[in-house]
């Protein structure tokens, strides 16, 4: 039998063993990776599993809460906190931090969307979870502004996605590798090492039903890439941006004259997947500048979304300044 892969675990200790700074951090990812087995089977129960439909319940995005959301909430608080290495985390179905301690053994801060493409879960299509990690600055008491911090200081990022596959996509400084979860271990096991975005490109995807509500500008750089590529679009940005990662496109959530800061969230949606961009060779903008440069206010804030292929990026913020 061929050489099994190496597992997510053996693959953080030999990479980050040697570095001191990053101590704990394979307890944090390899916490993520435990919570991401728990929401994989409930979202592959689904209905089975009493994981389909909505709760009562509305968040502080304004959006009616799926269980599945709940499910994902509940679990990956609590392998956060159990890792033992995370003073505090944001939810985007929290509306307040979660403050866990201030003990310089938990020298971490995660942001996470425990379930992105909620609206895909009943119709059984592809979504998944996004964490953001930081390391904290210093001991002292974290309070909500500890929490806000430019997409630059992260010291990793994850996503999960629960596909026809579930992957586990790890990006550190430098490197982006993903783990595909062996059903008969549930290890995940190092399936596509040293990801890089392809130079190619291939498609585009934006929500073209919201086109009578763009800028000018940002019309005219859909224009071109609708000349140019095929339309592609998950309504998950976890499955849309994946595809991109590994085969090359561009992802657009732009603001619109609705909704001038468009939809998606900074925090736990914009600047995890662009720090894997940028690992990966991409990039990750707000249309106009570099995502991760984006001093945050609030928690849940959101911003305009241009991301995947950097030249194509490049060009896309050019049209719209033009
Ligand atoms: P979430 O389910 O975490 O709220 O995220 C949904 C987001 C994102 O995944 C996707 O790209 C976008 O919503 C789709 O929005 P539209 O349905 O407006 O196109
Ligand atoms: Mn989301
Ligand atoms: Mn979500």
């Amino acid at each position: 039998m061929a050489d099994r892969p190496p597992t997510l675990s053996r693959f953080l200790a030999e990479r980050l063993a040697a570095d001191a700074n990053s101590e704990g951090l394979a307890d944090v990812i390899d916490a993520i990776a435990r919570g991401a087995r728990i929401v994989e089977a409930g979202t592959r129960q689904a209905a089975l599993g009493g994981m389909l439909g909505y709760t009562d319940e509305i968040n502080v995005q304004g959006e009616i809460v799926a269980r599945l959301d709940t499910l994902g909430t509940t679990t990956f608080v609590d392998v956060l906190r159990e890792s033992g290495r995370v003073g505090a985390l944001a939810c985007e179905e929290l509306e307040e931090m979660v403050h866990i301690s201030d003990d310089a053994s938990h020298r971490y801060l995660a942001v996470f969307d425990p379930v992105d493409g909620s609206s895909n879960i009943d119709v059984a299509v592809t979504i998944g979870s996004i964490f953001g990690i930081y390391r904290r600055r210093d001991d002292s008491p974290i309070t909500a502004e500890t929490l806000l911090r430019p997409g630059r200081e992260q010291v990793a990022a994850v996503y999960a996605i629960y596909g026809s596959s579930t992957v586990l996509v790890l990006a550190l400084p430098g490197e982006v590798h993903g783990f595909t979860l062996d059903p008969e271990s549930a290890d995940f096991l190092l399936t596509h090492e040293g990801i890089r975005i392809p130079e190619s490109v291939s498609c585009y995807s934006v929500n073209e039903g919201n086109a009578d509500r763009w800028e000018p500008g940002v019309a005219r750089a859909v224009s071109m890439l609708r000349e140019r590529y095929s339309l592609r679009y998950v309504g998950s940005l976890v499955a849309d941006f994946h595809r991109d990662l590994l085969k090359g496109g561009i992802f657009l959530y732009p603001g619109d004259v609705k909704n001038p800061k468009g939809k998606l969230r900074l925090s736990y949606e914009a600047n995890p997947l662009s720090y894997v961009a940028e690992q990966a060779g991409g990039a990750g903008s707000t249309g106009e500048s570099r995502i991760m440069d984006v001093m945050p206010e609030a928690l849940h804030q959101r911003t305009p979304l241009v991301i995947g292929n950097a030249d194509v990026v490049a060009e896309v913020e050019a049209i719209i300044a033009d």
